[in-house]
């Protein structure tokens, strides 16, 4: 967490009082939540009454896409299409198969580039011909794996001409890339504090008010109804001090840490040449603190142990299911093998992130990569023959 944010948070919990009360400390509580209401929506360029609060990226996923599938889905039955890309996070994914496999929704799952970027014209295509039908679409701002930043504003031109409400999950993108939520019409947006340096399990939905959305959960009715359970002041306050103090320093870190991913590339290039960077090149179309490489016949979790072994916490960035690494989804819909895509590395740079620490990462990776192919070469031969 941020500095700025961790204090605030310490403070804020030693308040007492639930924000729902009609005590005096009920309303205090009540007035610190509002307050963060504010900050933290003038922050995402939204205005105040357009936030929900909820705890964290997947539950505002998951109120949108099925909040927004039930309402317009019961408001015109013929809208059953859920139109949504191959590389979003499980939490946007699932929701759209669930929607699937239960209530009758047809999943249409846009591929991408080489690159992770998704396919337009396939898109363009699908609302070309099925308009009437769409429910809803769904799209990451920025991917989690590999950084790859979508192109928003086209998505939402194409939509909007139809009058069909665009979802964005801007989890990776809020603190990292500008973010306006009202200029880039989109109907709703997902966001999640611990990306941007406030605490874990506190997040929100961005909402448009003239939108109907059938809420998940029922009980207090806090929230505009959507998002009923007792509202986490403390919790809410530090993500609005960690929103504003990462919106007013964007520009400077996407800098300083652009200039860090592009040193770590240079330098893995280098010491590892059969070692593929995926995603875009850094630039505008990537998250600056992302570097993700495939390092061929080097199975992900071996990798992961032996840095993890020289204090480099490093993650593949895909499921792992009994300490086995899955090929990750996003790989697979980028044209890569099943082979590379799990063989994967994400190094995430973050706040904390200074040179020394690429200059420690560069010093124990190149023999890390020879160490887990050697492991790999007989784990990879059992799992993929
Ligand atoms: C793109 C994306 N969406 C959603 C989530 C889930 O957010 P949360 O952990 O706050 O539920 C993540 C978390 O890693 C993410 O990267």
């Amino acid at each position: 967490m941020l500095e700025r944010a961790r204090t605030a948070y310490f403070e804020e919990l030693a308040r007492v009082g639930n924000p729902s009360a009609l005590h005096k400390s009920g309303r205090l509580a009540r007035s610190v939540v509002e307050d963060a209401r504010e900050r933290m929506a003038r922050a995402l360029g939204a205005h105040p009454t357009e936030l929900i609060w909820t705890s964290g990226g997947t539950e505002a996923d998951n109120i949108a896409l099925k909040g927004l599938y039930w309402a317009r889905h019961s408001a015109d039955p013929r809208r059953t299409r859920i139109v949504t890309t191959a590389i979003e996070h499980h939490a946007g994914l699932d929701p759209a198969h669930w929607l699937e496999a239960e209530h009758g929704a047809t999943a249409v799952v846009l591929p991408v580039d080489r690159e992770g970027r998704v396919d337009i014209a396939a898109l363009r295509a699908e609302v070309a011909e099925n308009f009437d039908h769409i429910a809803l679409i769904s799209v990451m701002w920025a991917n989690n794996e590999v950084g790859a930043i979508q192109p928003i504003h086209e998505i939402v031109n194409i939509a909007t001409e139809h009058g069909i409400p665009v979802h964005a999950d801007a989890v990776q993108a809020v603190g990292h890339v500008p973010v306006d939520f009202k200029a880039s019409g989109l109907a709703t947006m997902a966001v999640s504090a611990h990306k941007f340096g406030g605490p874990v399990g506190v997040g929100a939905l961005v909402a448009r008010r003239d939108l109907t959305i059938t809420p998940l959960t029922h009980g207090g009715g806090q929230e505009r109804k959507i998002r009923s359970g007792t509202l986490n002041a403390a919790g809410f306050h530090a993500a609005a001090v960690a929103a504003e103090q990462a919106v007013a320093e964007l520009a400077d870190e996407a800098e300083r840490l652009g200039a860090l991913q592009r040193d770590l590339i240079r330098r893995i290039g280098e010491a590892i040449p059969d070692a593929r960077l995926s995603g875009p090149q850094p630039g505008p179309e990537r998250l600056p603190g992302n570097v993700h490489f495939i390092f061929p016949g080097c199975a992900a979790e071996a990798l992961m142990f032996v840095l993890d072994s020289h204090g480099v916490e490093a993650s593949n960035g895909s499921a792992c299911t009994a300490g086995v690494a899955q090929a990750s989804h996003v790989l697979m819909a980028m044209g890569r093998s099943e082979r590379d895509a799990a063989s994967t590395m994400r190094f995430s740079l973050g706040h904390t992130t200074v040179p020394e620490d690429i200059d420690a990462l560069m010093a124990v990776l190149p023999e890390a990569v020879e160490r887990a192919r050697k492991v790999a070469g007989t784990f990879q031969q059992e799992v993929f023959g």
